[in-house]
């Protein structure tokens, strides 16, 4: 059977895990004193080598080999662990043992002794989510625990745990590894595969794992199931990495106050069945970048960005800060409100549009002053009227008209994917509110050229 690359490759001893050199030189000096505790936290992000140090600890403190901290991997213990045939380390998953009786069984279990170990490990992993008695039955046994026992808890959510529980524990922060340990780790694993990996494939694929090296892996197993030379183009293609240009298109409108285009191109993203919630999200990661690009040194705080997005937002490291924070705000609300099920496009579109307006002006102040004060441009002017598909007149008898939109692309991009089913195409109104376009945007006028008239729905949710 195949195994993924990363179940594979999971460091068997200390010296093989990456990026946790503080964590690991501790727990191999506890080692080699010989001073183990009987509680330990591991937390931090996910994939990042928690479990895998878990296992590896709970080896060596039970190796019969004591000539080094690491576990020997050849010794009855270190066989017997990895055949399973060792019964005295456990790993319980508490996303699904999570009752009181389940932590009550494992109470009762520490009273025996071990029957071939030194020590009993019990690895609790996802540890918060342990009910509210698991805990405190949980918390009893690691009052007085026995002298053989030891529990290593590991969480991805430390600010789960009650505090009585954290201060029994010696806690440990797993970090983030970063991309060029990541890019590391890969090309070693890929020479041990005969996957002929490109450098600056590993390199993106370190960036695009955003710290966790189990995503990371991932990536490259797809990627070498693909081909098995692997370089950044099929990186590329593999991870969904297409072109976000469309974010940066959004935003530039935005700043040009031109909020035709802004809510343009998010009708044409919506059509290709873009989920709304999730451009909200990723406009405002993207505004983010943009105010940490315009800080000295800001660049290398960007995550999860291919090298040609990060050309992209040093080419714009002078963006006004105070429009970011404040389109981040936008974005943040708009997200909030979606939570609370109002209708995500109107959000996304109602913060869009009041970004394009001059910061003093409130949306509620431009809806409720004369079409004319408010002055953005008619929706017709400068792009064909098809293109967009908000406007609600639509006449009922009109056949539905093909949008002007370019196919979606078969192997879509996890960001591209629905996260609801796409809705049913959309009648395209024959007749638009506004005559269509002549070439040249018109000169705004100051009679009511209804600029709030294709939203009428926004009197709903003002
Ligand atoms: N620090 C690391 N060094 C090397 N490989 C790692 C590291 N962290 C994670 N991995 C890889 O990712 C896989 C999952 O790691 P795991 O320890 O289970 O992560 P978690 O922190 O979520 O418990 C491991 O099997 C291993 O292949
Ligand atoms: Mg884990
Ligand atoms: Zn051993």
């Amino acid at each position: 059977m195949y195994r993924a690359l990363y179940r594979k490759w999971r460091p068997q001893r200390f010296a093989d895990v990456v990026g946790q050199q503080a964590i690991v030189t501790a727990l191999q000096n506890q080692i080699a004193a010989g001073r183990i505790g009987h509680a330990y936290l591991f937390t931090g992000t996910r994939g990042t080598g928690k479990t895998t140090c878990a296992k590896i600890f709970a080896k060596a403190v039970n190796c019969l080999d004591t000539s080094s901290p690491d576990p020997c991997g050849v010794c009855a213990v270190c066989k017997g662990v990895d055949d399973g045939s060792v019964l005295d380390i456990s790993e319980i998953d508490a996303a699904s043992n999570n009752s009181v009786d389940d932590i009550r069984d494992l109470r009762d279990e520490t009273a025996y002794l071990p029957a071939m170990c030194k020590y009993k490990v019990y690895i609790i992993d996802e540890v918060h989510m342990l009910s509210t008695s698991a805990f405190n039955a949980l918390l009893k046994t690691m009052e007085e625990p026995p002298e053989h026992v030891i529990f290593i808890l590991a969480t991805t959510e430390v600010q789960k745990v009650p505090a009585t529980i954290l201060s029994r524990c010696q806690r440990y922060d797993f970090q983030r590894i970063t991309a060029a340990d990541i890019a590391g780790r890969l090309l070693y694993v890929a020479g041990e595969e005969k996957i002929d990996l490109d450098p600056g494939a590993a390199e993106l694929i370190g960036r695009l794992a955003d710290g966790a090296m189990r995503d990371a892996l991932s990536i490259l197993d797809t990627c070498a199931g693909v081909s098995n030379t692997v370089d950044e183009a099929l990186v590329r293609r593999m991870a969904g990495v297409t072109d976000r240009q469309y974010l940066f298109e959004i935003s530039d409108a935005i700043a040009k106050g031109d909020s035709v285009t802004a809510l343009q191109e998010i009708a044409q993203l919506r059509q290709q069945s873009v989920d709304m919630r999730r451009l909200c999200m990723e406009l405002a990661g993207h505004y983010r970048n943009l105010m940490l690009c315009a800080l000295p040194g800001g660049e290398k705080l960007l995550t999860g960005t291919s090298p040609e997005e990060e050309a992209a937002y040093a080419a714009r490291k002078d963006f006004p800060q105070r429009d970011a924070v404040r389109a981040i705000n936008a974005f943040g609300s708009a997200l909030e409100k979606m939570a609370r099920g109002t209708d995500q496009r109107i959000e996304l579109e109602l913060a869009v549009f009041s970004l394009t307006q001059p910061e003093a002006v409130t949306v509620q102040q431009v809806a409720a002053a004369p079409a004319a004060t408010a002055s953005p441009q008619p929706f017709a002017a400068g792009q064909p009227a098809q293109t967009y598909t908000v406007p609600p007149v639509v006449q009922q008898s009109a056949p539905p008209v093909q949008a002007d939109v370019p196919p979606v692309e078969e192997s879509e991009p996890a960001f591209l994917q629905p996260e609801l089913p796409p809705l049913e195409p959309q009648p395209q109104p024959q007749a638009a509110p506004v005559t269509p376009a002549p070439k040249k945007p018109r000169p705004r006028s100051t009679e009511p050229a209804g600029p709030i008239q294709p939203f009428p729905q926004w009197s709903a949710v003002l």
